[in-house]
């Protein structure tokens, strides 16, 4: 019975080769969608960085990076050599804070670090007269004109805080910021895959892509501004219209219609009891903040209809959230035959004793939902790679899925290939487009990105 429902399992998590080129297809349909005046599911955001960094930018830069658990502070000095030095804090963010009531919370916590992290580093003072620029790593959909801003379109990874979809988060900081007194002009406003194509560019001249995998799924790349059919009128008209944009695609948006995405009941049910219900879809079946979930709920299910943790109490397996991703990476990593610690994890972590069997069965669905994870995710590199005609080259990756998740870049190079016909190789650099890992790109791309910006103030453009 139990064996049935393991396959059962494998069935509805399990993508084909052929599914996988029917995702790509449609991908590339609605990135161009993405850039057009209408628009689509996927934002295509054009992230005002117009150059691509040369490797001489110097200077020092404060860079600070709003993440799902930490906020990171960096001072990056440009050594002008394509080499940078970066010295960082993190400030844990309040368990509260993705969902407070009160914004300005958020905003006060940020300029509170900056304020400690700035008197550590500048023990005598900021020099005189002189303003940091600061480089700010902000990894939500957030619209810009200009890069010193970013209109929060909608709150994504379960982040829920009132009063700031819809508005521009830079003079929010910047207030907090003069309260302080602090000596900080806020340069530039970044999407984190924005940052790591570039940062990833200073140091690798066959950048392709910086994709994020980690807490949310996303990718930015270059493109020809007259292919982006939205950012006419909107640009200068001195600027020749063979220059290139960093776009930042926020594809965890791709087919919040339902239309190619293999969903299982459990996707169906992580998006209707998120705070976003039918937004995010591609993100909601790949991503970290995810993962453990539909770990979870598959469970629950099975238990539900009597397959599973018998006469036990799953008090604390009801609760949402409660398996991280780490969970199901821990579990796949089990080096044991008779997976003893995932027996320790159910019994220490949820208060459920395991059988052999059912942790076959958990061993099982951690292994599916990650594969599936791995697979579909690479859809949208090779979605971008086509549309832009890129043939070979290096996708800069980074994410605690990509870093941290066993298996999951042998999985994703694997789903690369299917979706192209490679030959099998042993080692996945040699494909013709292989994921590498990024350089830092909310702290050495936040910082370049401010240096670039400056560049091009100071030439009046
Ligand atoms: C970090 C990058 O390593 O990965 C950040 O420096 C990025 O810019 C982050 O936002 C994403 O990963 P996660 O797993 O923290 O969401
Ligand atoms: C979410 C955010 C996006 C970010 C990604 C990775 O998809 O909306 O802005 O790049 O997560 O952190």
């Amino acid at each position: 019975d139990l064996m049935q429902q393991i396959h059962g399992l494998e069935a509805i998590f399990t993508v084909s080769g052929d599914k996988l080129k029917a995702i790509v297809k449609h991908f590339v349909t609605e990135l161009n969608k993405g850039l057009t005046k209408k628009g689509g599911n996927i934002p295509m955001i054009p992230g005002w960085v117009m150059e691509h960094p040369t490797g001489k930018e110097s200077g020092d830069y404060l860079a600070i990076d709003l993440g799902g658990t930490n906020l990171r502070v960096v001072l990056v000095k440009l050594g002008g050599d394509r080499t940078f030095d970066t010295t960082q804090s993190k400030y844990k963010l309040p368990n509260h804070i993705r969902t407070t009531k009160n914004k300005d919370e958020l905003w006060a916590f940020i300029a509170d670090s900056l304020d400690t992290f700035i008197k550590e580093e500048y023990p005598e003072g900021v020099p005189k007269g002189s303003k940091l620029p600061l480089g700010f790593t902000f990894s939500y959909p957030a619209s810009q004109d200009k890069i010193n801003e970013g209109i929060l379109q909608r709150w994504t990874k379960g982040f829920d805080i009132p009063g700031i979809e819809g508005h521009d988060v830079v003079p929010m900081l910047q207030t907090e910021l003069a309260k302080r007194n602090l000596p900080i002009d806020v340069v530039a406003l970044i999407n984190d895959t924005v940052g790591t194509l570039v940062a990833s560019l200073y140091t690798d001249g066959e950048t392709k892509m910086g994709c994020i995998f980690g807490t949310g799924v996303n990718g930015a790349y270059y493109d020809v501004v007259s292919d982006v059919e939205k950012l006419e009128e909107r640009l200068a008209d001195d600027i020749p219209k063979e220059s290139l944009m960093a776009i930042n695609c926020e594809y965890g948006s791709f087919d919040n219609e339902h239309l190619v995405l293999p969903r299982t009941k459990y996707d169906v049910m992580v998006d209707e009891q998120s705070p976003r219900p039918g937004q995010q879809s591609f993100e909601k079946m790949t991503s970290g903040y995810y993962l453990g979930e539909l770990m979870r709920l598959a469970l629950v299910d099975l238990h539900s209809q009597g397959f599973i943790f018998k006469n036990q109490d799953i008090t604390q397996l009801q609760k949402p959230y409660v398996m991280d991703t780490s969970f199901p990476a821990r579990i796949e990593e089990d080096p044991f035959e008779n997976l003893e610690d995932t027996d320790d994890l159910f019994t220490n972590e949820l208060k459920i004793k395991t059988t052999s069997v059912e942790r076959k069965l958990i061993r099982k669905l951690a292994e599916v939902i990650g594969t599936r994870a791995a697979r579909i995710s690479v859809c949208g590199i090779a979605a971008v790679c086509q549309k832009r005609g890129y043939e070979t080259g290096h996708i800069a990756a980074d994410g605690s899925v990509y870093n941290l998740y066993p298996g999951f870049k042998e999985k994703a190079h694997a789903g690369l290939r299917d979706i192209y016909g490679w030959a099998e190789e042993s080692d996945f650099s040699k494909y013709p487009i292989s994921i590498v890992p990024a350089e830092d790109g909310s702290g050495a791309g936040a910082a370049i990105i401010a240096a670039l910006t400056e560049k091009r103030l100071a030439k009046g453009l």
